[in-house]
């Protein structure tokens, strides 16, 4: 058994990992599923506890970090903000310095999920995670913060290359719609932003396509724009949700998001975004607009707001691959589980 040379590094983006990196983690994921109970990596996370810190709900996130750690032959502690005494700009507590050193003492890792109402603008979540990184000796892992979740990306593109059948991680000529679709969720942006940066990163075309007024982060669109240009791939954005299906698309990600103006004096505006978004009647991933693409692949990162952002013909019908990508989340994350924090066979 030994460390790889990965171990200790911290995860809040994939943009941040080198792609041979990324692939290297996607191909011990792709093992661990075709392994997973032959016993080859029962000891990879022996006697070792990995941190699981949620400021938000969950069922995937949760679920797979504790099946990971079990399988990894460790065991996954779950953590919530209001079972602890931290400092926030509300309340005298425990500051970032010390709880991230203080949970490294315990745990071989720690994973952070903070999104919407729990921070009160945009770049907050980014920034915690951030401070946990300066202090903490153990890998700080994104388990989906404000603008990323690396892990949604991850299974995100394990379950394109099998169902692309794709070759390799090598998606040059292949085409993904990310289409904003109506909600009563109030979505962050994490889900989407990961997906176009890591498809765009891998060679895809990239068509974003949402309403006026919905636009992302402009940094990580500069992003998208650059991992585009350097795999000589085309990006687009567009305004009109007919034009964006035809025949040219291959995946289409249909999701919800909140608009910049989500936060107001410090406060998530849920109630407001929903309003904004339900006005958007025709954004929804139909079987008619689905007919009009090149057999496309449907793909979810889940909760779906089925009758809002997708139908259920479409969610439920044969070029949907939710489940799969669902359970490619236990994979990669035990990919990076035994890279960052493990020994390897
Ligand atoms: N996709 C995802 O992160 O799902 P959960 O919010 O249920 O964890």
């Amino acid at each position: 058994m030994a460390k790889d040379k990965l171990f200790g590094k911290h995860l809040l983006c994939t943009q941040d990992w080198e792609v041979d990196e990324l692939i290297r983690a996607l191909e011990l994921a792709e093992d661990m599923q075709k392994e997973r109970f032959s016993g080859k990596y029962y000891d990879v996370l022996k006697m070792r506890t990995y941190m699981m810190f949620f400021y938000n709900p969950s069922v995937r996130t949760r679920q797979s970090f504790e099946c990971a750690a079990t399988e990894l032959g460790g065991h996954a502690q779950f953590l919530e903000p209001k079972s602890m005494r931290l400092k926030t700009k509300k309340t005298a507590g425990e500051t970032v310095e010390d709880a991230a050193q203080v949970m490294a003492r315990y745990g071989a890792g720690v994973g952070i999920r903070i999104l919407e109402d729990k921070i009160g603008a945009y770049g907050e979540g980014q920034k915690l995670l951030e401070d946990y990184c300066k202090w903490s000796p153990a890998p700080i892992h994104s388990m989906a913060h404000d603008k990323f979740h690396p892990f949604q990306g991850l299974a995100d593109v394990m379950g394109l290359k099998k169902h692309l059948k794709t070759p390799d991680y090598n998606f040059k000529g292949k085409k993904i719609l990310q289409v904003w679709g109506k909600g009563a969720l109030a979505r962050s942006w994490c889900s989407v932003q990961e997906s176009i940066l890591i498809n765009s990163r891998l060679g895809m075309d990239v068509c974003l396509a949402y309403p006026e007024g919905f636009d992302l982060d402009p940094e990580v669109i500069a992003l998208v724009k650059a991992n585009c240009k350097a795999n000589d791939a085309e990006f687009e954005i567009l305004n009109d949700v007919d034009e964006a299906y035809d025949d040219s698309v291959d995946v289409v990600y249909s999701r919800n998001w909140m608009t910049a103006g989500a936060y107001k004096g410090g406060e998530f505006d849920k109630p407001g975004e929903i309003e904004k978004s339900l006005q958007h009647t025709g954004w929804i991933c139909d079987g008619p607009k689905m007919a009009k693409t090149n057999n496309a692949l449907f793909i979810h990162p889940m909760p779906i707001d089925r009758g809002n952002e997708v139908s259920d013909d479409v969610a439920s019908g044969p070029r949907s691959i939710v489940y799969d990508v669902a359970e490619n989340r236990l994979h990669v994350q035990k990919a990076v589980m035994a890279l960052t924090m493990g020994n390897l066979p």
